[in-house]
């Protein structure tokens, strides 16, 4: 799937990302400013923080408890659309995704 993340500046990063990967490795693999993944990937760092496109947002599926706890601490200010994007798996569904990087 597609998945776009449009930066505080415009500028957009467009990449195809493979199914089952998750949104986090792929703003790094993509150098995607912002978007950090100190820890993995396993749900303690919250510098995987974006905006979820409010048109994408159910799509992409509720934050689970963890990840809501977590939300509480990212850098940028935590508003409705906010996910943390390692926990967010590329799938077919989700083709064409939308993500807004916060300023940090
Ligand atoms: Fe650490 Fe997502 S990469 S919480």
């Amino acid at each position: 799937p597609k998945v776009t993340w449009i930066l505080k500046d415009g500028r957009k990063i467009t990449a195809d990302v493979k199914t089952g990967h998750n949104l986090m490795e792929a703003a790094v693999a993509n150098n995607v400013p912002n978007v950090i993944g100190e820890c993995g990937g396993c749900l303690s760092c919250a510098t995987c923080h974006v905006y979820v496109d409010e048109a994408w947002y159910d799509k992409a599926g509720k934050p689970d408890d963890m990840e809501r706890d977590m939300l509480e601490i990212t850098a940028a200010e935590r508003l409705p659309l906010s996910r943390l994007s390692c926990q967010i798996q590329a799938t077919d569904a989700l083709d064409g995704i939308i993500l807004h990087v916060p300023e940090i």
